[in-house]
Formats: C-alpha cells, sequence, structure tokens
C-alpha cells in the first residue's frame, strides 16, 4: 500500500465520499477530498473561499489552476504517509496530466464508480451532512437515530447548497462534458477498474476491497 495514490472517480452522487471514508478505515489510508477542500474554504471565507463559491453553488467547476495548486499542497503534506486516497479530482484531462507530473513517484489505481443519474437526484436530494464532523447521512437511505442529529458527535445535519434537482442537472452536465473524457485517459493505460455503484453501500464497498487488494496490497 506504501506509494499508492487510489483515485476515486465518477458522477456527483456515485457514493465516492461514502466508500473513500470506508476505504481509509479498513486500509489506513489518508483522504483528500478536493469538494471538501474547497468547502472548508468557503467556511473559513478565506481568499480562496470567496473565489470559488458561487462558481460551486453553480455546480460548475473552479479552474484547473486554482485546484491544481490546493492538491499539490495537500500531497506534499500528506507526503510520506502509507497511501492516499484522492476523491474528487482530476475532474478534467488537463488535471490528470498535471497529476501524472506532481504524483511522478506514486502508483496510480484508478477505480471508477458509476451510477444511473436517476439514482444519483434520489441520493443527492436526500443528503445531509454533520455541521460538526462532517459524517454524511441521507434521509431516505441512511438516516441518523434522531431527525437531523449527527448520531456521531449531536451536531445539526445540513444540506448542502449545490444539491438541489437543478444544480444536481447542471453538475451532471458537466460530469458527462468535462470530467467523463478521463475514463479513456486511464483506461488506456490499464490502472483503470469499474465499479457499479448502483447496488448498496456494502456491495459496492466489497467490490472496492477486492480491486484494492488484489492491486494495491
Ligand atoms: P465534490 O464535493 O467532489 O462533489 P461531487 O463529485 O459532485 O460528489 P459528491 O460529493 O456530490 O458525491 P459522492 O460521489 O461523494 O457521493 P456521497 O458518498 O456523498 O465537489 C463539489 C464541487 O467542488 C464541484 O461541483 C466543483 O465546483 C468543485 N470541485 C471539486 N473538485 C474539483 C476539481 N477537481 N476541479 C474543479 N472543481 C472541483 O453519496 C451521496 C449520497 O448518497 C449520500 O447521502 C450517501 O449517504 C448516499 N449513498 C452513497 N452511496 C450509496 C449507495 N450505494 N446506496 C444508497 N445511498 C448511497
Amino acid at each position: 500500500m506504501e506509494g499508492s495514490l487510489i483515485i476515486i472517480f465518477g458522477p456527483p452522487g456515485a457514493g465516492k465520499g461514502t466508500q473513500a471514508e470506508r476505504l481509509v478505515e479498513r486500509f489506513g489510508l489518508v483522504h483528500l477530498s478536493t469538494g471538501d477542500m474547497l468547502r472548508a474554504e468557503v467556511a473559513r471565507g478565506s481568499e480562496i473561499g470567496r473565489q470559488v463559491q458561487q462558481v460551486m453553488e453553480a455546480g460548475e467547476l473552479v479552474s484547473d489552476e486554482l485546484i491544481s495548486k490546493l492538491v499539490a499542497d495537500n500531497l506534499t503534506r500528506a507526503n510520506g504517509a502509507r497511501g492516499m486516497i484522492l476523491d474528487g479530482y482530476p475532474r478534467t484531462v488537463d488535471q490528470a496530466r498535471y497529476l501524472d507530473v506532481v504524483a511522478a513517484d506514486r502508483n496510480l489505481l484508478v477505480i471508477a464508480i458509476e451510477a444511473d443519474e436517476q439514482e444519483i437526484q434520489r441520493r443527492l436530494g436526500g443528503r445531509r451532512f454533520c455541521s460538526g464532523c462532517g459524517k454524511i447521512y441521507n434521509v431516505r437511505l441512511a438516516p441518523p437515530a434522531a431527525p437531523e442529529t449527527c448520531d456521531a458527535c449531536g451536531a445539526d445535519l445540513v444540506q448542502r447548497s449545490d444539491d438541489s434537482e437543478e444544480v444536481v442537472a447542471e453538475r451532471l452536465k458537466v460530469y458527462r462534458e468535462q470530467t467523463r473524457p478521463i475514463a479513456d485517459f486511464y483506461a488506456a493505460r490499464g490502472n483503470y477498474y469499474v465499479v457499479d455503484g448502483n447496488r448498496s453501500v456494502e456491495e459496492v464497498f466489497s467490490a472496492l476491497e477486492r480491486i484494492v487488494e488484489s492491486v494495491a496490497a
């Protein structure tokens, strides 16, 4: 696992964050999520946060330049870690090319989680996250024990501003046009695996676990 960089790739709502958390627990990896990094900047009210907030709320991609710098900084900070999991990056072919340069010393494993658009709308409509610890819930599919309250830390659950039906439709369009082409970029190299994400969280996790065990162990 040492030196591995696992890229979890797929449309919004496919379950990348949910599965990344489980892989982190199972294999002791460091989790880098570009969406989480950007949301933290927005919450802090930083210069970067101010630049990206409107773009994210509209469901568009932030610039390659800005996001790639953020990723490079975080990769450097996490250097020496046993293995890393990257969720939400790369999202354009240019980002994938940049990653080849800044992570040249890492063994890349790319896993795509695929899910139907109808299922994605259903999942994102019900998604909530904890305003305290960030744990992900779904009011329909994986509800907390007490309504709108985190089981782990007791803080309030909130909805992401980009999870409205209209913005999700835009995010799916952006995915099809700008992110999906990355699949061909990686598939041509043979380090690319596809998992059916329409199944239960447990079933998807088992498939991911088998791939990671067989390839990166
Ligand atoms: P980001 O936060 O990365 O959003 P995303 O890729 O659209 O993915 P999501 O977080 O919405 O979904 P997920 O696949 O992680 O699903 P989850 O596990 O939460 O990015 C947000 C924005 O930041 C972008 O739009 C862009 O503006 C910007 N950005 C980020 N990275 C960028 C980059 N590299 N370049 C440029 N801009 C960038 O699951 C969803 C829900 O479904 C949850 O409620 C969960 O409980 C439930 N669920 C999960 N799996 C299952 C299952 N198997 N069965 C039933 N329910 C399930």
